[in-house]
């Protein structure tokens, strides 16, 4: 699951869900951004000490920004540093296929442990148009099977593989031996893993063809406040329950 908060951190930590995702889908759920792009390597620090003080039990996983990671590998593993050590998150996760094999394996070396991202990859989505279902092709499915095989062989600890048809969510399952964790990649995959906000119901921009609503948070909400300015006008709220009824004299003022 992501998490994005303190809170939220909380309810995951409780819930059975093994590990969460500070993701930089920050960016449109928190931030309203209208993609991932905008978002720094401050904002994910920001975002992800607050999660990993929330779920102390669960294993965290900070995502790298764009910019963070794209200029070198030096640059790569001291950003990896930053968010790791500023935060306490337990590995760092950034978008890329066997382009990213050379960064990903130096970072590995440097003693950072990494989950990479193929697919579709939010942060370079502009450049195949848009939030698009990728490997589509028998040529583009073979290039997402040799970018898992290429990061598997850098040293991921585990891949997401986002948006691609279920055939080759299995392809890249049966391809490599750490464990794939899809999003909108089918069920033949070693785990799921989903922004919170779009499974429980409470993002209302868009929902992905992949998103299945588990609960209606967001109505329950509306309703909650809807409920809270009804007693609020009617003066059914606040009861005696709800206020501090200890008498005190107040000295006239004027
Ligand atoms: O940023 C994110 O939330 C993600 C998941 C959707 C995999 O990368």
């Amino acid at each position: 699951m992501t998490a994005y908060d303190y809170t939220t951190a909380t309810i995951v930590d409780k819930s059975e869900s093994e590990i969460i995702l500070v993701g930089d889908s920050l960016a449109m759920i928190m931030l309203g951004y209208k993609s991932t792009v905008g978002v720094t390597l401050d904002d994910m620090i920001h975002f992800t000490r607050p999660v990993v003080k929330g779920a102390p039990s669960t294993f965290v996983i900070g995502d790298m920004p764009f910019g963070s990671y794209n200029v070198s590998p030096e640059q790569a593993i001291a950003s990896a540093n930053r968010l790791l050590m500023e935060t306490n998150c337990d590995c760092v996760k950034l978008e890329g296929g066997s382009e990213m094999a050379p960064t990903i394996e130096n970072m590995v070396k440097a003693g950072i442990i990494v989950v990479g991202h193929i697919g579709m990859t939010p942060q370079t989505s502009t450049s195949f148009g848009g939030f698009r279902v990728q490997g589509g092709t028998p040529e583009s499915a073979k290039k997402l099977v040799e970018d898992a095989i290429a990061l598997e062989k850098a040293g991921v600890i585990g891949i997401v593989v986002e948006c691609v048809p279920n055939a080759v969510g299995k392809a890249i399952r049966d391809a490599v031996s750490v464990p794939v964790m899809g999003t909108g990649a089918g069920p033949d995959v070693d785990c799921q893993v989903m922004v919170t906000q779009d499974l429980l119901g409470m993002y209302g921009d868009f929902r992905p063809k992949f998103v299945k609503h588990f609960a209606q948070v967001r109505s329950e909400m509306v309703k909650g406040l809807n409920l809270f300015h009804e007693e609020t006008i009617s003066g059914a709220f606040p009861t005696p329950e709800y206020c501090f009824n200890k008498s005190v004299e107040i000295p006239k003022l004027y």
